[in-house]
């Protein structure tokens, strides 16, 4: 396999922007009437940098609309009738190069059904990383399953590998890191502390569509991968997920417990004897048809998110106080299903993260705090009152795990520093980017006039 590194992926990026012509939406909203260079801030009286729009989400035409036509009159809208699954998951294997993927009901079932796919229950327990979205945290909760929540490192916002292997004991049965953003995580750190413990790695690629390791897509590296097909995601289809896996035992047990414990989607009248728990987490060919016509366009949108979003590093990363996510030496794409970036307010006069996001605003940008702090959610700590967990895991054990699960290098991050712009953002025109950046710039600089505003 040919691998890229990171800097001469970073040069092709930077070469496709240089070449980009110019492009109508390029006229600055101020009509270029005023020197952006003397412009001051839109929330000083300036003029506001980006009056436009960033494209909206979800892109579709005609294909799609005929392809839900096409199923609707076929009568065949599930896939124990219908071909359009099947279809949908030959493409979807065939673009990541692996043997099996496995359409689901969401991101969320995809996890939950590797969890049950690895027989994992009662007893165990799972790493997952403590910056992520909620669900990485609820299917482990759902198989009874004691997340221990590692913290992560501020510079990616990835989880931190150290930190996991001090998070093993003898009842770990999984690691399930999360390429969150889009960006992988350290892969080869944490599939190296898999492979030490002997302990599988699932990846919860949900947000990571296209991106790529070492010239091989994330998903790939572990047993299995799990994607979200949700309404903000990439590839969108409404609600819905997949799993890809090489492993075609893995790929059994997950299909099974998909299907009613089910061993073959022929296996359509429920049998007895599988042996396997199971649910009923199977797509509709609706969702299917729709995601092979958004398929036709993933990989465009990908290459225009990935160069937009290299580019915006490369002028952010100029900025003081601005400090652009970190990509490890393995990357060679990364999806930007957010564009994650650090603020620093020493770099801003002290001006604080919420003034910085209110003068973004006023230029017409609208960058959010993103995720909080799990280890410190109620609705995470309830886990230590739930009567089922006393049961499985006693009290002691459950005091214990609040304080294992603490993670202060998240607290400090998720309360001052994160900010993201989201993928639409990320489809937007390199002159889009370049206005981004120069509305950070004009704040930058007055940043001590807009702290005592
Ligand atoms: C990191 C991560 N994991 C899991 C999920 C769950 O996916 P879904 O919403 O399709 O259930 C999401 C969705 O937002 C996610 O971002």
């Amino acid at each position: 396999m040919k691998t890229i590194n990171r800097r001469a992926f970073i040069g092709v990026a930077a070469t496709a922007s240089a070449g980009m012509a110019l492009r109508p939406e390029s006229i600055l909203a101020n009509g270029g009437k005023q020197s952006i260079k003397d412009a001051k801030p839109a929330i000083l009286g300036g003029s506001k940098t980006f009056t436009g729009s960033f494209p909206s989400w979800p892109i579709y035409d005609h294909t799609e609309a005929k392809g839900l036509l096409d199923v609707l009159y076929s009568s065949q809208w599930g896939r124990l009738n219908g071909p359009v699954t099947s279809r949908f998951e030959e493409a979807h294997s065939k673009l990541y190069g692996v043997k099996h993927s496995l359409g689901v009901t969401s991101g969320t079932a995809a996890l939950y059904a590797m969890l049950g796919g690895l027989g994992i229950g009662p007893g165990d327990e799972v790493i997952i990383p403590v910056y992520t979205f909620i669900a990485t945290y609820n299917v482990v909760a759902l198989h009874y399953a004691l997340p221990v929540i590692v913290d992560m490192d501020p510079e990616s916002f990835q989880v931190d590998p150290k930190k996991i292997e001090a998070a093993i004991t003898k009842n770990t049965k999984a690691i399930m890191p999360v390429h969150i953003g889009g960006t992988p995580c350290d892969l080869d750190a944490i599939l190296a502390i898999g492979k030490k413990y002997n302990i599988p790695v699932i990846e919860d690629a949900c947000q990571a569509h296209l991106a790529e390791w070492k010239g091989k897509k994330v998903g790939n590296w572990g047993i299995g991968g799990a994607f979200s097909f949700q309404s903000s995601k990439n590839l969108n289809c409404g609600e819905g997920g997949t799993i890809i896996t090489n492993d075609s035992d893995f790929y059994n047990a997950c299909f099974a417990f998909h299907h009613q414990g089910q061993t073959s989607a022929t296996a359509a009248i429920v049998a007895t004897g599988a042996g396997i728990r199971g649910s009923n987490l199977r797509i509709t060919e609706f969702q299917s048809n729709i995601l092979l016509s958004q398929m036709t366009r993933l990989k465009e949108q990908a290459k225009t998110r990935n160069e937009n979003a290299l580019y915006l590093s490369s002028m952010l990363k100029e900025i003081p106080g601005l400090i652009p996510a970190k990509l490890y030496e393995g990357t060679t794409n990364g999806a930007y299903h957010l564009y994650m970036f650090r603020y620093d307010k020493e770099g801003f006069s002290g001006m604080s993260r919420a003034q910085f996001i209110k003068a973004m605003n006023a230029e017409g940008f609208h960058p959010s705090t993103g995720y909080g702090k799990m280890d410190k959610d109620p609705y995470v700590l309830g886990l230590v009152d739930n009567h089922f967990y006393k049961k499985i895991y006693g009290e002691k054990e459950m005091k214990r795990w609040k304080d294992r699960i603490d993670c202060p290098v998240n607290a400090r991050v998720t309360e001052e520093n994160a900010l993201w712009f989201l993928q639409t953002d990320m489809l937007g025109t390199k002159i889009q980017m370049e206005q981004i950046a120069e509305a950070a710039r004009k704040i930058q600089k007055y940043s001590a006039e807009i702290k005592n505003k």
